[in-house]
């Protein structure tokens, strides 16, 4: 079970912003937070030790590798972003700080839905982290007022990618066609994974 801290229930979000998605989410096995300018090397050389195996499905791994100043200003940007109410991008670490891989929770899809993304480092992959990840990210989504569902979205040749949602209960509502830039292991469709609020609270999901 996750153990969430979320700011919009008594941090620093002004009134008048979006509430700020949960930044902090600590699992049986794995810290997700955000990033930070010191986590620059480890999040570089996690990126480059997996690059070959990020790039077929991760738009931005075609333009890997960047400076360490492009990725500290990154980082700088999601954070102000998060700041705002907008995404929030975090690592995934584990207990002792080992940088194992990325996720994020986005709101493109509108104000009620919460989209979660991830990647791992090649050597973390097979172990469960990216299904913990999203487990304790859509419990953190739920967390937060006004979100009624939690999408997860992958290319349909992304079968390990799609393994994660199924894992979890998640229901497929269907194909996308998608607008965001093309990675080279694509069909360019997309399979939209979905779970409610109230299913998720009631259980009413099998996880697989
Ligand atoms: C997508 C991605 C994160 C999935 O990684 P993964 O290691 O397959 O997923 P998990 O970390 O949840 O591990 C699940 C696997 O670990 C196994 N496992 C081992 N211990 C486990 C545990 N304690 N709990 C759950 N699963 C465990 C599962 O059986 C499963 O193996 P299987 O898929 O052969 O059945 C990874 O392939 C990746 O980074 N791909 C490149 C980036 C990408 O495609 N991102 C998604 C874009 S939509």
């Amino acid at each position: 079970m996750s153990d969430t801290r979320h700011p919009a229930a008594g941090g620093d979000a002004r009134s008048d912003a979006p509430a700020r998605l949960p930044d902090h989410v600590v699992t049986d096995r794995l810290v997700l937070r955000r990033w930070t300018r010191n986590d620059e090397p480890a999040l570089s050389a996690a990126i480059t030790a997996s690059v070959e195996h990020l790039r077929p499905w991760m738009p931005w791994a075609g333009g890997e590798p960047v400076t360490p100043d492009d990725r500290v200003r990154w980082i700088d940007s999601c954070n102000h972003a998060w700041r705002e109410g907008g995404d929030a991008v975090l690592g995934i670490l584990l207990a002792d700080g080992t940088v194992i891989g990325g996720t994020g929770l986005h709101r493109r899809a509108g104000p009620d839905t919460v989209e979660i993304g991830y990647w791992l480092h090649i050597d973390h992959t097979g172990r469960g982290y990216a299904t913990e990840t999203a487990r304790a990210l859509t419990d953190a989504a739920f967390g937060v007022p006004g979100v009624d569902y939690v999408e997860i979205q992958h290319d349909r040749a992304n079968t390990a990618s799609r393994r994660v949602p199924d894992r979890l209960g998640f229901t497929m509502m269907g194909e996308r066609i998608p607008t965001d830039p093309p990675a080279p292991g694509e069909d360019r469709v997309h399979w939209a994974w979905r779970v409610t609020r109230s299913e998720w609270a009631g259980g009413g999901y099998s996880p697989r």
